[in-house]
This record gives structure tokens, sequence and C-alpha cells, in this order.
């Protein structure tokens, strides 16, 4: 019997390792496939109503890293996941994403010669002064295997000198949870709670550093989403980071009342959320996917993407920080003037039984 142990830390891994977690249990007489959780995000809110929302089981272990400065955070991952490592000897851990727990644990891992697979590998922004892009660079760098969601990633890894023959293409995992998810979203409630009548409002998504660490730009910001709540409902479910920002800067009490602040949501509510709006404006990567499966209109608001099928055959436009060129193309949008798009390459909802079969093919 092989092991593995997949690593979640941020709210953005838990629907990426669900679905791979489901396609390992086919293989329960070859692997055993255990979670651990470094504890990155931990607040309810952030964590555990996605354990429950993904029907993840309990984390087989939990680290309690917790948040601080790049530096702790990512060492304090480092520290806990070696001893478990040497405890358990694993034949094989699983990455995914971008967060600082992704670098921290392939990295304890390479050091101890175990295998390293990086699912959602070559994405790039070009935009080393994301956090997520040096994680990005350095995962990569390590790993052994490398799964890819879109054909830029097999071209950004070629450039980097990464071998083909340790790069796959086989899709995208968070898109295998909201396939599998979406028939479920018609029991949610969320609608009803906030007033918000189908395809009629506007969804917003920020918590990049470069958006909301950044007074200024905060202020600019609230002003837009000020503007458009004149036109549309707007929902702003807030990431801790925005939340403390806003306190801090005073910015509190210039919300329009159409602009609804609330507490970050759960898998499910924020599915419907998502799968029902007329717009969505966002600084996240993840969304910028999820909308383009969709066929709902996003507008991104920053300067780079590193998924850029999200642009160029989905229904995202990516629109900088020039804050004036977004309300232009957000009031063009709840005008009727929408940007079709298509379904990317083998987003299918099948990339984790895609994964795990070529992960237990290589153990055996
Ligand atoms: C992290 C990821 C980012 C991802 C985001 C999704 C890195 C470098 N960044 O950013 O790629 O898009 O998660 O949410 O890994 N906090 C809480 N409760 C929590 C978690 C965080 O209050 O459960 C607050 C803390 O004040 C913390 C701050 O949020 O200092 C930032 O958390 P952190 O994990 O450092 O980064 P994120 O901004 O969440």
């Amino acid at each position: 019997m092989k092991k593995i142990i997949s690593v979640v830390g941020a709210r953005p891994n838990f629907m990426k390792i669900a679905p791979l977690h489901r396609a390992f249990k086919k293989y329960s007489d070859k692997v055993q496939h255990l979670i651990c959780h470094t504890g990155q995000h931990y607040d309810e809110k952030m964590s555990k109503i996605f354990f429950e929302d993904l029907e993840l089981p309990q984390p087989d272990f939990y680290l309690g890293v917790g948040s601080g400065s790049h530096a702790e955070q990512t060492a304090n991952v480092m520290i806990k996941f070696e001893k478990i490592l040497i405890d358990e000897k694993p034949d094989l851990i699983i990455v995914v994403g971008d967060v600082n727990s992704t670098i921290a644990c392939s990295l304890t891992a390479s050091k101890l010669h175990i295998k390293v697979v990086h699912v959602e590998a070559g994405l790039r922004s070009g935009d080393r002064l994301m956090p997520e892009e040096v994680n990005r660079v350095l995962t990569d760098a390590i790993s052994d295997m490398l799964f890819v969601t879109e054909k830029s990633g097999i071209e950004n890894l070629k450039r980097e000198g990464v071998s083909d023959g340790k790069v796959f293409f086989t899709g995208n995992v968070m898109i295998d949870s909201l396939a599998y998810f979406k028939p479920k979203v018609k029991n949610s409630n969320i609608h009803n709670h906030f007033g918000l009548e189908l395809n009629k409002y506007v969804l917003v998504t920020l918590h990049r550093p470069s958006n909301v660490d950044n007074k200024d730009q905060l202020i600019k910001l609230i002003a837009l989403l000020n503007t458009i709540a004149e036109k549309r409902k707007v929902i702003f479910p807030i990431h801790p980071r925005t939340k403390n920002n806003l306190e801090n800067f005073g910015l509190l009490n210039t919300i329009n009342p159409n602009l609804i602040l609330t507490e970050p949501i759960g898998y499910l509510d924020f599915l419907a959320l998502t799968s029902n709006a007329e717009l969505i404006l966002t600084d996240s990567g993840g969304i910028q996917e999820e909308s383009t499966y969709l066929g709902v209109q996003c507008i991104t608001l920053r300067t780079s993407t590193e998924r850029p099928i999200t642009v160029e055959v989905g229904t995202n436009q990516l629109l900088g920080n020039d804050l004036g060129k977004a309300k232009i193309a957000a009031l063009d949008v709840l005008n009727g003037n929408i940007k079709k798009g298509k379904i990317p390459e083998l987003w299918d909802g099948k990339a984790a039984e895609r994964i795990a079969e070529i992960i237990v093919k290589y153990l055996n």
C-alpha cells in the first residue's frame, strides 16, 4: 500500500483537494490518501465550512500555523510538516495552487527526497511582486510531477526548462468541484437571505494586497462599487484582510446602502451567488476560472492574470487598476453588452480522475 499526503492550507485549496480525495477512493486497495491542513486559514468561515460543504473528511493532520509574516508563516509550516513527513514517510505528497502552504510543504518534502506533485502547475502572471507568483515558480522548480490546467502552463514550464516527461495537461480540479456541486446549488437560500433577484446583482470579491493594503487604492475601489450600487444591488463577501483594512482606514461609513458587505461565504452558497450573478468584479484567481466555466461576465481588477485562457476564450476581462476603464466596462455589461465565452479544453469535471490514474500508475 502506497501512502499519499495531500496538503491544504488556505481557502482556495479545499475545492482542489476534494475531487482528488474522491478520485483516490477508487484505488483504496493500492493507495492510502491522507490530508494535512496547515491551518494557514483557520476562521470557521474561511476553513471549517468548506470541509462540510465539500464533503471532505476531517484532516488527518492539522498543523495550526495561523497567520504571520510570509517568512513566519512559511517557516512554521515547514517545521511542523517536516515532523509529519518523518513520522509518516509518505511515498508522495500533493500540493495545489500557489499559497504559502504550497511552497512550504513542497520544499520540506523535496529536502527529504519525498516526491512532490504540483496540481495547477505552470500558471504565470509574470508579476514577481505577487507572493503567489514566487510560490508558483519555486514550487514548479522542485516538483516531480506537474499537472497543468491550461496550455499556457505547458509553454511556461518548457520555457523554464522543466522536462516534458514531468508535465501532464489534465484539466482543472477546481472546475471538477464546481461541476460536481452545481446541482446542489438550488438548495441554497442565499438570494432570499440578501434579497437578491437572480441575474440582477453584482458580486464582488477583493483581497489582493495590491488592491486592499493601499488606502488610496481601496478608497477608489469603494468609490467604483458605490457607483455600481446606484444601478444594481452589489454583494461583497469580505475577506478578513479586506475587512481589517476597511476598518483601519476608516472606510466602513462610506459604503452605499445598496452595497451589501457580508462575512466570507461557504462554498455552496458562494457557488449559488457566482452562478446567478449578472456581473462579477474580482481580483481572485479562481473566480476568473469559475465565471468562465459558468459563462458569467467577469471583470478582473488586476494588471495581469496567470490564467490567460479565461480572457482568450472565456468571459473574463482584465482591466488592470485603471478604475475608470473598469467602471465603463461594468456599466456596459449592465447595459447588456456582454462578452461571449467558451469552456476551455478539458474543463470537464474529470481532471482529478485523470490525475489519480497517472499517480497510481506511477507509484505501482
Ligand atoms: C492567501 C493566499 C492567497 C489566496 C488567499 C485566499 C498566500 C501568499 N496568499 O492570502 O493566494 O488568494 O489566501 O483567501 O498564501 N485571516 C483571518 N482568518 C483566517 C485567515 C486569515 O483573520 O482564517 C487574516 C489574518 O489577519 C491574516 C490575513 O487575513 O494575517 C491574511 O491571511 P494570509 O493567509 O496571510 O493571506 P491571505 O491574504 O488570506
